[in-house]
């Protein structure tokens, strides 16, 4: 197994806009949206963002068109660059370095060959989401994931976006239960941590929650150790406190109350010293 080399990740702060899954989402122009993301790029040169687009475009060409219009296409990076077959991604110092920051995928197979945007499920697999989706000790795949420990797929996506807005459902859940299924699926993933942890309600937890999962995740991607708080000077050695518990996790302060999700790790490679924040986030678009 062992971990990804490098560094790392956490969190985030979340997402603009969003287009929507559900009733109570922002629903508004595909353009919109992505312009935000286009400025949070510019005003943020170390930043990387995800985006999994959800994907009803039927139009020839319709993504490049909406992608250019924002001008995000400048900062996409190009699908000939993603690993095949389990391979490491590229370093985030690398990636910026680039400005290859956006990182974009389709649920539509076909528009990988004909416009270049990476089908999703060539390159990452993800649990069964949804109220059916979180159950103690159990992490099967969504259907259209090829098996979480398919090792051809390089990133990890866990997801307890819930599938109806339930705010009090979501505080329970993002709580003890995120870490524990976080472990579950680490195991049902062939050893290996989320990339990317979804939630609803990010913000609701009784403690640490779904940012201390993230955080947990990345000490163990970045440096081997229970939590990146813990990371010592050397690599794989840990400043773990003996008895008190992992430091409360920065939750941003603003942010809408539902947002889109998530925290978000990457596993960068061959890096050491660099931490970013990792930003994602989900849309569905039709043109
Ligand atoms: C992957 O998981 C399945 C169960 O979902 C198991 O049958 C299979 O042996 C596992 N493959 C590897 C390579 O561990
Ligand atoms: C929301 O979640 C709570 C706690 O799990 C549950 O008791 C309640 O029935 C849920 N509400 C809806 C509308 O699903
Ligand atoms: C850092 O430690 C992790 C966890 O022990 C290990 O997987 C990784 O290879 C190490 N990285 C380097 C550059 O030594």
């Amino acid at each position: 197994m062992g971990f990804p080399v490098g560094s790392i990740v956490w969190a985030l702060e979340v997402c603009i806009g969003v287009a929507m899954a559900h009733s109570s989402w922002v629903q508004q122009p595909a353009i919109n949206v992505l312009r935000e993301i286009e400025k949070f790029l510019q005003a943020n040169p170390s930043e990387i963002i995800t985006i999994f687009i959800e994907d009803y475009v039927k139009s020839s060409n319709g993504l490049t068109k909406v992608f250019d219009a924002a001008g995000l296409r400048k900062y996409m990076f190009p699908v000939s660059r993603m690993p095949k077959n389990g391979g490491d991604w590229p370093t985030i110092t690398d990636m910026v370095k680039q400005n290859q920051r956006l990182i974009v995928f389709t649920s539509k197979k076909s528009k990988e060959a004909s416009e270049g945007i990476a089908y999703e499920w060539s390159y990452i697999v993800e649990n069964q989401y949804g109220n059916e989706g979180q159950v103690a000790g159990s992490c099967p795949s969504r259907s259209e994931s090829s098996p979480m420990n398919t090792t051809s797929r390089s990133l990890v996506l866990q997801n307890y976006f819930s599938t109806n807005p339930n705010v009090t459902g979501a505080c329970i859940d993002n709580s003890a239960p995120i870490i524990s299924m976080t472990n579950t699926c680490q195991i049902a993933a062939g050893n290996r941590w989320p990339n990317y942890i979804a939630v609803d309600f990010y913000q609701r937890s009784d403690g640490g929650g779904a940012p201390e999962a993230v955080d947990e995740a990345n000490g163990h991607l970045t440096c081997g150790c229970l939590n990146i708080a813990y990371c010592g000077p050397v690599n794989g050695t840990c400043n773990t406190p003996v008895l008190s518990p992992p430091p409360p996790a920065q939750v941003s302060p603003s942010g809408s109350d539902r947002s889109s999700m998530g925290f978000s790790i990457h596993k960068a490679v061959k890096l050491h010293a660099f931490m970013g924040t990792f930003l994602f986030t989900w849309i569905l678009v039709w043109l």
